[in-house]
């Protein structure tokens, strides 16, 4: 089984985005696989699908030790996708994430213990899962450190922005010097005028890596690319908003499963064997 924990220093530069995208490409294709809402500050992963209110939360697992059975869905049906997805979901009610604002070091542990757990059930009938990817929150919190223990690979996603820059590469240093993990880096929201002149971009590839591996003055950092800022996935988004609004029942759009042609959908499918190539701790 291949492990992605996907993070970031800031929240909104597309996380749930490219995990929920990846997730569900990879099910398309045929692939088992297991996507878990670790962003307990944030759930979102359900803004994406539709859970069975039968389903129990992820939480329930991690903090009650509910079975693995009680607390995943599979998705696939819904979505008509010839792999299997299965979804933990984290609980969206204040009450949930008023617990996990307070979590203590002894609950923070149980939480790792049965996410390695879940980890080692997941490769087994049923589910034989061959994708497991986690969606954690932004910064670098219990639930950052408990995602990057749990998999073999740590997916930064980054803003060209000099807020985020600084605080990614802060971030992969601190979190490099305990846990020695593979981290990747992956540039979103990036203008299109700049990812199509060739020139600046390789030059500003070269920068960027500079910059990372010189901070965190580790090797195993890796850039592996770009994606475009596009008004259309801003645009889609607004107008489920609007439908919200009008008490209209939304979800959001997953590229790779509606519009496998978009830039978004093609530019991340491309780099999903990078992602997974060879990440071996
Ligand atoms: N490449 C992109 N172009 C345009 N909008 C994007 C892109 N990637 C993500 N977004 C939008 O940015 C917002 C935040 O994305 P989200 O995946 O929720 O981020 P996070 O999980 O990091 O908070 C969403 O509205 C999403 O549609
Ligand atoms: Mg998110």
């Amino acid at each position: 089984m291949k492990s992605l924990s996907i993070l970031s220093h800031k929240g909104g530069v597309g996380k749930t985005s490219i995990a929920a995208n990846i997730a569900v490409h990879l099910a398309k294709i045929g692939q088992n696989v297991c996507l878990l809402d670790t962003d307990f500050h944030g759930p979102s992963i359900i803004t994406f699908f539709k859970k069975n209110p039968e389903t129990k939360w992820l939480n329930d697992n991690l903090l009650r030790d509910e079975p693995l059975e009680n607390c995943l869905e599979d998705i696939s049906p819904q979505l008509e996708v010839s792999g299997r997805l299965y979804i933990g979901f984290a609980d969206p009610s204040a009450s949930a994430i008023e617990t996990n604002i307070r979590i203590n070091e002894k609950m923070s542990f149980k939480m790792l213990k049965n996410l390695m757990k879940i980890r080692k059930e997941l490769e087994s009938p049923p589910y034989e899962v061959t994708y497991l990817i986690l969606d954690s929150s932004p910064g670098t919190t219990y639930s950052t450190v408990n995602a990057m223990i749990t998999t073999e690979t740590s997916l930064f996603i980054v803003k060209l922005s000099n807020a985020d820059l600084l605080g990614t590469s802060q971030m992969i240093a601190g979190l490099n010097k305990q846990l020695k993990s593979k981290s990747l880096v992956l540039a979103n929201l990036i203008p299109k005028s700049v990812i199509q002149d060739e020139a600046i971009i390789s030059q500003i590839q070269s920068l960027i890596e500079n910059k990372f591996t010189k901070e965190t003055q580790d090797k195993y950092v890796d850039f592996i690319g770009w994606i475009p800022i596009d008004e259309s996935l801003i645009q889609t988004e607004f107008l489920e908003a609007i439908k919200t609004l009008q008490n209209q029942t939304s979800s959001r759009l997953i590229y790779t499963l509606k519009q496998p042609d978009h830039p978004f959908s093609t530019t991340l499918v491309e780099l999903i064997p990078t992602i997974f190539e060879d990440n071996t701790k």
